[in-house]
């Protein structure tokens, strides 16, 4: 493995589980070498217009040649070395008119427009007119926009970002899953307003919590599960998708949230704040968004990889972007031998935070013996 840094720890400390225990997230300072953080901004200066650089060496070596592989080998366990990722570049910009997945203006949208959201979830592009009708047509409307076309409610209807509307033929699972994410930093993101990553410290425990909590009533997880729709009508376009539960954002308000101008008040997440060669490793839980690019000097860059612990379904290979590996990237679905029920398995990650994490063990169990 070529790491220019050899110095740089292949592991996180103590401390650092703590913070990711707690918080969900925990920055790796300088983890990944000036040389291959070069290497990656250059192949970007190169890039055609469209070409899609997740799938280049330059940006997969961001893992696979610097010390996150082995930190996260330990940290979390085997997974595939990426043979892609998400080439997170936001540009400078102000804020916009138009309406976000939210279904709000995105300048009404506190935070810098952060639409913080559980990964996983189906997405299509949001109407632009305020939608008419009942609740009913606005779903099928909005779901037959998509790229499959009318299929009302179906597990194969795929968003646009490629993420299925349930993952199961039963329609009981919402949401794709997968074990940890790793934001890689190529431009400093040291002030707020610059793009950053933004994240609600310790909102992967509510999660999961609320996951258990539907895991327990029918089994439904995810959007269209208990106490989550999958679509806000009250939103200013009346058709926002519900990235987040209302019962996991409310643990999250106090009197210094902002607001909507409808007066919906909103979790405030904090920016990750990092310098280029940085990295945020996160638990797969945690809320989280982009966020808009207002002050930054330069587009902000940050190359995003989702990691699955190899433990989940360790036949099948998933390729360090897809956020819904138990189908393929497309949507398609896979092959599973009698008595591997993925989306059983998928529940269980997704309720049992840790499960995924080998090198958590000690750090869960200490942090559990507090709480009891
Ligand atoms: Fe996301």
């Amino acid at each position: 493995m070529a790491d220019s840094h050899p110095e740089s720890p292949q592991q996180l400390s103590l401390e650092q589980k703590r913070a990711l225990y707690r918080d969900g997230f925990v920055v790796v300072k300088n983890v990944v070498s000036k040389e291959l953080v070069e290497a990656a901004r250059a192949r970007m200066k190169r890039a055609k217009k469209g070409e899609n650089l997740g799938p280049t060496r330059e940006m997969t070596d961001l893992v696979n040649a610097s010390s996150i592989t082995p930190i996260l080998r330990e940290v979390m366990g085997q997974f595939d070395p990426p043979v892609s990722c998400q080439v997170g570049v936001l540009k400078k910009r102000a804020p916009g008119e138009y309406f976000n997945n939210l279904g709000y203006r995105d300048k009404d949208m506190p935070y810098y427009g952060a639409e913080t959201h559980a990964d996983g979830s189906i997405t299509i592009a949001a109407p632009q007119e305020v939608q008419e009708g009942t609740p009913e047509e606005i779903y099928r409307r909005y779901f037959a926009s998509g790229p499959n076309g009318d299929l009302g409610r179906s597990p194969d209807v795929i968003g646009d970002n490629t993420v299925p509307m349930f993952e199961d033929p039963d329609m009981t699972l919402g949401l794709g899953s997968f074990t940890a994410f790793t934001f890689v930093c190529l431009n400093d993101q040291l002030e707020e307003g610059c793009g950053q990553t933004s994240v609600i410290p310790g909102g992967h425990h509510a999660l999961a919590k609320f996951f258990q909590k539907q895991r327990d009533i029918n089994n439904c997880i995810g959007p269209e599960g208990p106490g989550w729709p999958r679509l806000d009508h009250e939103a200013p376009n009346r058709c926002g998708l519900v990235y987040l539960p209302e019962e996991v954002k409310n643990q999250f308000l106090d009197e210094t949230s902002e607001c909507t101008p409808d007066g919906k008040r909103w979790p405030r997440p904090t920016q990750v704040l990092m310098a280029a060669g940085d990295a945020c490793i996160a638990v797969y839980q945690i809320p989280h968004s982009g966020s808009r690019n207002e002050n930054g000097s330069e587009s902000r860059k940050n190359i995003i990889f989702r990691f699955r612990n190899k433990k989940r379904q360790p036949d099948k290979i998933v390729n360090g972007v897809t956020d819904h590996a138990d189908r393929g990237q497309m949507g398609e679905w896979l092959d599973y031998e009698e008595g591997n029920d993925p989306w059983e398995r998928s529940k269980y990650a997704m309720c049992n935070m840790w499960h995924e994490w080998d090198g958590m063990q000690e750090v869960v169990a200490e942090e559990e013996a507090k709480q009891a």
